[in-house]
């Protein structure tokens, strides 16, 4: 098990709807007020990164989406240590812009974004907007060469690139960002391109809820293809936390929401979704084994099974690292209320129970 303390994001809600496709009663909004306070109560509790979404309409639900780039430039406005991960799209986006607005939301921010390249899954988005829906692996090609993008301009002078989706010549970009050699740059999918894409080019790969299994399966294959090519990835896995004093709370939470599912949007969703994973050449993709209840959390965040008493989830967390995992990536039912609370009853546990182990594996 690694020395490095497992680290913590939450999604921001900047779209509406919450993290769940349900009609349950939810006090999470996705305005920035809400936001500002949810993301200064979040570094005080000891969430490291916050993780704003990209969608350009709504796939299920998410009827209203502020756009990230900008809605992480108010939340760093607002906070001091937090690190805004943001969604970028290659296609809408040009890696150029993106490379130059996050240079400059890195100094303006004292060197506090991230990235994370998305590849898409919702073609209706894609043909609303006009932009060309490209075939599955395609898309990760092109994300590949927008990241590659992306490092080149961040790090080099006179940066020259000849790729089938991008072209620079003989470029500088300043200034550079803050951050050294470059900020963080994640990347989200399960599929085979993603994985290999990830263990080519991406500092942190995302992955949708799963089993402790799933993780493995997924973080063996990925660590050892990232060995084989001399580069290293760091894991982040999606869990949607129901947090309560007792396991029955905790269950009868979780019970509710999924009783409550608005189960056209969710076929929807389970629709589009299956497409595009169908459309992949493995015809899988990040929900192949997805039922509709799985699919209530729109990226599998029950599975990852941080249901429960503070002393559960922060015993499957401390398991989660013991896998290879290195972040969790957290969406609640009350945002404001449900990361404090993470913050004062399940953090401790897990820093507790990782000395434990440190100990024990020092003297074992
Ligand atoms: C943690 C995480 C965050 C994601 N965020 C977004 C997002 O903001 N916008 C988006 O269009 N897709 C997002 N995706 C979807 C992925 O980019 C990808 O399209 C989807 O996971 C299908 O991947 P696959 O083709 O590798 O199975 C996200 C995926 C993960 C795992």
């Amino acid at each position: 098990m690694s020395c490095e303390d497992i680290k913590f994001a939450y999604w921001v809600p900047n779209v509406s709807g919450g993290l769940v496709i349900s009609k349950i009663e939810q006090r999470t909004s996705w305005d920035i007020e809400y936001n500002r306070k949810l993301a200064q109560i979040a570094e005080n509790s000891g969430f490291e990164y916050a993780l704003s979404q990209i969608r350009f309409t709504a796939g299920y639900g998410a009827d209203n989406q502020h756009e990230p780039m900008l809605f992480s430039a108010a939340i760093l406005e607002a906070t001091k240590k937090l690190k805004l991960i943001t969604a970028i799209l290659p296609g809408p986006w040009h890696p150029a812009v993106a490379a130059k607005q996050l240079a400059t939301l890195d100094h303006v921010s004292g060197g506090r974004t991230a990235v994370n390249i998305v590849s898409g899954w919702f073609s209706g988005e894609f043909r609303a907007i006009g932009e060309p829906w490209l075939d599955h692996d395609e898309r990760y090609r092109r994300s590949e060469e927008f990241i590659q993008v992306l490092k080149g301009v961040w790090t080099q002078n006179n940066f020259t690139f000849r790729g089938n989706f991008y072209q620079f010549n003989d470029y500088t970009l300043k200034p550079k960002p803050l951050q050294q050699p470059h900020p963080e740059i994640f990347q989200g999918g399960s599929s085979r391109a993603a994985r290999d894409m990830a263990s080519r080019v991406s500092d942190w790969y995302f992955t949708n809820g799963n089993t402790p299994e799933g993780h493995q399966t997924q973080i063996d294959d990925i660590r050892e293809k990232a060995k084989q090519n001399g580069h290293a990835v760091k894991i982040g896995v999606n869990a949607f936390v129901i947090a309560r004093d007792t396991e029955e709370e905790a269950q009868s939470v979780l019970k509710e929401i999924i009783d409550k599912a608005d189960p056209q949007a969710v076929g929807g969703f389970a629709h589009e979704v299956k497409n595009a994973g169908a459309a992949s050449p493995e015809g899988e993709g990040n929900w192949a084994q997805s039922t509709l209840e799985d699919l209530v959390q729109y990226n599998d965040g029950f599975k990852t099974n941080l249901i429960g008493t503070p002393l559960q989830i922060a015993e499957r967390i401390v398991n989660l690292k013991r896998l290879g995992v290195d972040l969790v990536l957290c969406g609640f039912l009350h945002f404001q209320e449900e990361v404090a609370y993470f913050g004062e009853k399940i953090l401790p546990l897990v820093r507790d129970l990782e000395k434990e182990r440190h100990k024990t594996s020092a003297t074992g």
